[in-house]
């Protein structure tokens, strides 16, 4: 078989089978990936280079390069330019059964999140806006453009729109230290309760690649999300893009009845 463990104290040990019917590239991401989920790679560290990892496992240089591609793809590395290819963090899980916002999701993970408010204006509701959130075309409403970033590093960007009464006093707050999910329920008596939200993949384009610090054209997943609150007025409707590489989003279904 390929790639057999052979523990030696805190490190494994893992060969490349020359005989083996599974190829080399596929054994050396396996041997890649035991080394990540060890905890012997970090999140965050440099892997070592094609070259490297062509003499350690006597492969040549395309092999090792068709192995890390491959789990740059996949999400396990990332790629700097000029600089290399590193082991990415644990991706974000968003739940899609509790209600949370982008603070709750990044604490939760025990990373610190912070935010750039890009634009904070009045703005008047498009047709689509206008629609979510039962208003009329051209209602003014409160505009927020955000970037959101975990431990200094953007995961998002997010645009949201907000409409109910006195939503104006929006603009007076200090959106880049406070959670605006916490401001609406402690300070504004409206707790976000419920959602409904639209998720769709996509590329990244010029203006989001060089926010997110992502090469043009790397995937991203965009959601739509329209926030309710307990008295089922809808409060926002917000767009966002995530970086695709660092989201995972987590749905747990029943069947209502089984067929017979
Ligand atoms: C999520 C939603 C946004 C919402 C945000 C609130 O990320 N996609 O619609 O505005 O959470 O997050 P916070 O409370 O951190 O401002």
């Amino acid at each position: 078989m390929w790639g057999t463990m052979e523990k030696v104290g805190p490190i494994y040990m893992s060969t490349i089978y020359r005989n083996s019917p599974l190829p080399r590239y596929y054994q050396l991401k396996e041997i890649m990936r035991e080394r990540v989920r060890a905890g012997e790679w970090k999140p965050g560290d440099l892997i070592p280079s094609e070259r490297e990892l062509g003499e350690t496992y006597g492969i040549s240089r395309m092999t090792a390069r068709q192995a890390i591609t491959d789990l740059v793809n996949e999400g396990l590395f990332y790629r700097e330019q000029g600089k290399g290819t590193f082991v990415s963090r644990n991706k974000i899980t968003q739940q899609l059964i509790r209600l949370t916002g982008f603070t709750e999701d990044i604490r939760a993970r025990g990373q610190q999140p912070s935010t750039k408010v890009l634009s904070a204006q009045m703005s008047p509701a498009n047709e689509v806006t206008a629609e979510r959130l039962r208003i009329q075309t051209g209602q003014i409403v409160f505009y927020l453009q955000r970037l959101r970033l975990a431990d200094g590093e953007p995961l998002a960007i997010e645009s949201s729109q907000l409409s109910f009464k006195g939503c104006e006093k929006l603009l007076e707050e200090d959106l880049e230290q406070n959670s605006l999910y916490r401001l609406l329920e402690t300070k504004y008596g409206l707790p976000p309760m419920e959602a409904e939200q639209e998720l769709e993949a996509g590329l990244a384009g010029n203006e989001e690649a060089q926010l997110l610090k992502i090469p043009v054209g790397s995937s991203v997943l965009f959601t739509r999300r329209t926030t309710y609150t307990d008295r089922n007025q809808p409060i926002e409707y917000a767009k966002s893009v995530y970086c695709g590489n660092k989201y995972t989003f987590y749905t747990h279904m029943k069947r209502e009845q089984l067929v017979p």
